[in-house]
């Protein structure tokens, strides 16, 4: 309501139109105020404006003064708009006079600045003295809402660790009561609100709430609202964040190519020798993680021409036998770590098997698994045949000209008792869903010498011609005996002629005396290996069978 100015006193000051020209500072000793020259309010929200004011030293303020804001015009009458005395209540509604008068606070607030706010304001103060301040009037402009609400913080939100945001109230409040409120994602896990009040020391007070939660991984790129009503003007204003939630890795992998399926996280994975495999791993995390591939449980790194990758994929072409490994893919960021993995297993086709001689031979594998074996006469034999492959052989024997000899498969093939009917070649035939691959032992017999069917002697005009077969492995030596006189190898003099020829495991010899007189010699032939001996004993009769044998061994 229009109030008119009244001159109360002597010393009550008659305002001039123009108040710019005024500066701050006593015009009335004594008399002085002290607030802001300028003050700026926003639309809507509310302003505080703290003030003090003060009287000369002799004119103490009763509880009951009376301080009086009046909104100043410069056509018309001043209008009151806001007065209290002492610590009382105030009598209008927008315009608060908030100090305590009585001890010199002139601080006033208007709630829900309106555009016609917007003018210059003067004190005055009623009590035993009255007193209108022209020192300082302020002037409250009014402007848009530019301040934006302020959510905070909004940095370093870790999932699984508890965070409060906070929402602050926008304008210089002192009285007005703001109601905020959160929405946003429902995805938090022990949500809490806490409104405060805090007072400000120019005396407004500024409302805030917290809101505690503990974010998820989930919540990560939601947002998350603050609502602050304004409850005098009803008005609205809405701040909302994005939240940036970081949190450690999730690591998937899946690995895709020539395999017999599609495998996810920690598979065991089937992949034949030769075809190109990849495995692909994705890495959820906040923020980027560190992607490492490792071979085996001893963290080998993997490198090679084989292999390429980047961060993400990793790819194994031609793959090995070696290559059958437990592979990793590792993710690391600041918030944690984790790891997948697959276990590759390689099949192949039975490399060429090696075979060999366990026992009852002596043994002599060249590079290439492939043996020719010595075997005792009489004794056990076995031999052993393995092959590496995946899945594992089977094993199957056959012999050279004999075609399968084993039924079932078996690693060992086994001779009871050796003898010459058992020497050959063995074939060990290794296969599995992937391939074949043989390889073959040969085993001879080592025996001493035996006589062959034709050892005679003959008598040709005047001389003895004889012939000597001895059978062994290897093959024996031939040594002739004449009386006491030995002969061997290819020898000849004047009288006896000796033509000896010897193979694998035969030797033979011919011997040729020619007689000076009419005693016939003792002839005798002697075939020694080194395994034993044998000598054949001719008698002296016509026509010289061989009569004795005997073997010395
Ligand atoms: C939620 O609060 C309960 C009780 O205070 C506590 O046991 C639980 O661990 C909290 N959960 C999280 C995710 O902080
Ligand atoms: C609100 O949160 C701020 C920042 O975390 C903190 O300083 C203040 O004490 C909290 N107030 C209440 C009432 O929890
Ligand atoms: C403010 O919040 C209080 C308590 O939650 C409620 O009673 C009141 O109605 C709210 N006022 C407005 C304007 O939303
Ligand atoms: C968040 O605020 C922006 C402007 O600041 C607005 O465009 C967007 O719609 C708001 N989002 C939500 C979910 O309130
Ligand atoms: C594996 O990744 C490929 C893309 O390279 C995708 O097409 C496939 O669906 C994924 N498989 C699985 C099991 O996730
Ligand atoms: C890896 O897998 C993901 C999801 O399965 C897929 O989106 C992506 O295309 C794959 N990347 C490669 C290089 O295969
Ligand atoms: C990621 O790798 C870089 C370079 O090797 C290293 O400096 C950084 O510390 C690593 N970060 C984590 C979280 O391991
Ligand atoms: C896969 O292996 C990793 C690393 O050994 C392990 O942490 C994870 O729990 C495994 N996941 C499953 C589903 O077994
Ligand atoms: C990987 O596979 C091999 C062969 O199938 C098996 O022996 C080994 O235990 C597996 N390793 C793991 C870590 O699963
Ligand atoms: C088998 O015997 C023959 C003849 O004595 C010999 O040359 C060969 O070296 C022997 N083989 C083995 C493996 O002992
Ligand atoms: C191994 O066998 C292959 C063919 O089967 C042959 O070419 C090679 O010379 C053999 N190597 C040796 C050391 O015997
Ligand atoms: C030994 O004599 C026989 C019979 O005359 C003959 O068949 C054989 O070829 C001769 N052997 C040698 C090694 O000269």
């Amino acid at each position: 309501m229009p109030v008119r100015r009244r001159h109360h006193s002597l010393w009550t000051f008659v305002l001039p139109l123009f108040s710019l020209q005024f500066v701050s500072g006593e015009r009335v000793p004594g008399y002085s105020i002290n607030t802001a020259e300028e003050v700026s309010a926003q639309f809507g929200l509310c302003v505080h404006v703290p003030c003090t004011f003060f009287v000369p030293d002799n004119e103490k303020l009763s509880p009951n003064a009376k301080g009086l804001w009046f909104k100043v015009f410069m056509y018309q009458d001043d209008l009151l708009v806001a007065s209290k005395a002492g610590s009382g209540p105030n009598t209008h509604q927008r315009f608060i006079l908030t100090g305590d008068v009585s001890k010199g606070d002139c601080s006033f607030s208007i709630l829900d600045v309106q555009r016609w706010d917007e003018s210059r304001y003067r004190f005055r103060v009623e009590d035993s003295i009255r007193f209108n301040y022209a020192d300082i009037r302020p002037f409250v402009r009014v402007k848009d809402v530019t301040d934006k609400p302020v959510i905070s913080p909004i940095s370093s939100l870790v999932a699984g660790k508890e965070v409060t945001l906070t929402c602050v109230g926008l304008g210089r409040c002192s009285v007005s009561q703001q109601n905020i409120s959160w929405s946003g994602s429902t995805s938090h896990q022990n949500v809490s609100v806490v409104r405060d009040i805090v007072s400000n020391k120019d005396g407004s007070t500024t409302y805030y709430s917290n809101l505690t939660f503990t974010p998820s991984r989930e919540a990560h790129g939601s947002s998350i609202n603050c609502e602050m009503i304004y409850v005098y003007s009803r008005k609205t204003i809405r701040a909302n964040v994005t939240l940036d939630v970081q949190y450690g890795p999730i690591v998937n992998i899946n690995a895709t190519g020539e395999l017999e399926f599609d495998a996810k996280e920690n598979a065991s994975l089937v992949v034949t020798e030769g075809k190109s495999i990849s495995l692909n791993c994705t890495v959820d995390s906040n923020p980027v993680s560190n992607i490492t591939w490792w071979k085996g449980s001893y963290k080998q790194n993997i490198e090679g021409v084989r292999f390429t990758y980047n961060t993400h994929r990793y790819e194994l072409r031609d793959v090995l036998p070696d290559d059958a490994d437990i592979y990793f893919c590792h993710a690391q960021n600041q918030h944690g770590n984790s790891s997948r993995f697959f276990n590759i297993t390689v099949k192949y086709s039975p490399r060429k098997p090696k075979v060999s001689c366990l026992t009852g031979c002596s043994d002599n594998v060249n590079s290439n698994f492939t043996s020719i074996v010595n075997a005792t006469e009489g004794s056990p034999v076995h031999i052993v045949c393995s092959a590496e492959s995946f899945p594992p052989a089977e094993l199957f024997w056959s012999r050279t000209g004999h075609g399968v000899i084993s039924t079932s498969t078996s690693r060992f093939l086994t001779v009871s008792r050796m003898t010459l009917a058992d020497e050959g070649t063995y074939m060990c035939n290794a296969s599995n869903s992937i391939g074949t691959s043989s390889n073959t032992i040969t085993i001879q017999m080592i025996y001493p010498p035996k006589p062959g069917q034709n050892s005679s002697c003959s008598m040709k005009g005047s001389s003895v011609v004889c012939t000597c077969f001895m059978e062994s492995f290897p093959a024996a030596t031939i040594t002739w005996r004449v009386d006491s006189k030995e002969y061997s190898g290819n020898s000849s003099n004047d009288k006896v002629w000796i033509v000896t020829v010897q193979t694998r495991s035969n030797c033979s010899s011919n011997l040729t005396i020619e007689l000076t007189d009419s005693k016939k010699p003792v002839i005798q032939c002697l075939g020694s290996n080194g395994k034993g001996n044998y000598v054949i004993s001719y008698n002296n009769c016509e026509y010289w069978s061989p009569l004795n044998v005997s073997n010395i061994q």
